[in-house]
């Protein structure tokens, strides 16, 4: 069993599928003792828990909309006190919503800017709190490589995504050297946010274009997000990380 991370504490947000789900499943099989939260998707988050606890017993799932500020501080608080204290924050919920600028209402707007980058900053403002009083702790966001492509009718998303990467940057530089902050930016990724329900056709086929010539899976990113919350990370900080196939090189 690999255990790099054993007695690491772990807080993922969006645990219930996809991303978060292989994050939260890739951090306890190797050793940490994982909180996840999800909002609604009750089934998909069971599935997740089973998954979790089959490497980690004691796992547990937190119930909240982190773009309800109450509620995100809320499951920070109770992430804190049933893991006995908190390493690491894995900021992954998120939306997608496709529309023309045009047609882009304000409520739109805000409604993805909540979950992305407000949600994120709450949930990180709280899990800083905590790591600040205890000297350490590493901060993982899930950005995307459209917050430095931009996609036409993907304003609120580009933004938000672009924003929370330089909210990694403002962090690093604000809680250095004691916390380090990050950012993966996933490029196209196997999940139901890829799906026909959320982004049309016409977007999903923009995807396809990636020198690895295929999209990735959320194992993929899962190892990454691993990586930076474990030993081998220490000199790291301020960084967005690229997981792409290739989508966008830097
Ligand atoms: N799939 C991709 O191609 C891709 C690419 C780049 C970035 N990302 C990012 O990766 C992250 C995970 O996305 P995914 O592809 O796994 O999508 P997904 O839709 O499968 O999962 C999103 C997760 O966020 C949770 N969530 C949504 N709104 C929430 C809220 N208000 N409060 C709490 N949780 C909420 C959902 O319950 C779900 O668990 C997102 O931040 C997304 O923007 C995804």
């Amino acid at each position: 069993m690999n255990d790099t991370l054993a007695g690491v504490r772990v807080l993922v947000t969006g645990g219930s599928r996809g991303i978060g789900r292989a994050t939260a499943i890739a951090l306890a099989s190797t050793g940490a003792t994982v909180a996840f939260g999800h909002h609604g998707d009750d089934a998909a988050a069971a599935v997740t828990l089973a998954a979790v606890q089959s490497h980690d017993a004691g796992a547990f799932s937190i119930e909240a909309d982190v773009s309800v500020e109450a509620e995100a501080i809320e499951m920070v608080n109770h992430a804190i006190e049933g893991l006995g204290g908190l390493d690491v924050v894995v900021n992954n919920a998120g939306v997608l919503h496709e529309a023309g600028l045009l047609d882009t209402t304000v409520e739109a707007f805000d409604a993805v800017i909540a979950v992305n980058l407000r949600g994120t900053f709450v949930v990180g403002r709280e899990a800083i709190r905590h790591m600040v009083q205890h000297g350490r702790g590493r901060v993982i966001n899930i950005a995307s490589d459209l917050g430095y492509l931009g996609r036409e009718r993907n304003t609120a998303y580009c933004a938000s995504k672009a924003g929370t990467g330089a909210m990694t940057r403002a962090w690093a530089l604000e809680f250095a050297p004691r916390i380090l902050v990050n950012a993966v930016a996933p490029g196209p990724v196997d999940t139901d946010m890829l799906g026909a329900e959320v982004m049309s056709e016409t977007q999903r086929q923009k995807e396809s274009d990636i020198p690895l010539a295929r999209i990735g899976r959320p194992e993929e990113i899962a190892n990454m997000v691993t990586f930076l919350a474990g030993p081998q990370a220490t000199f790291i900080t301020g960084q967005t990380y690229g997981v792409n196939g290739g989508s966008v090189m830097t």
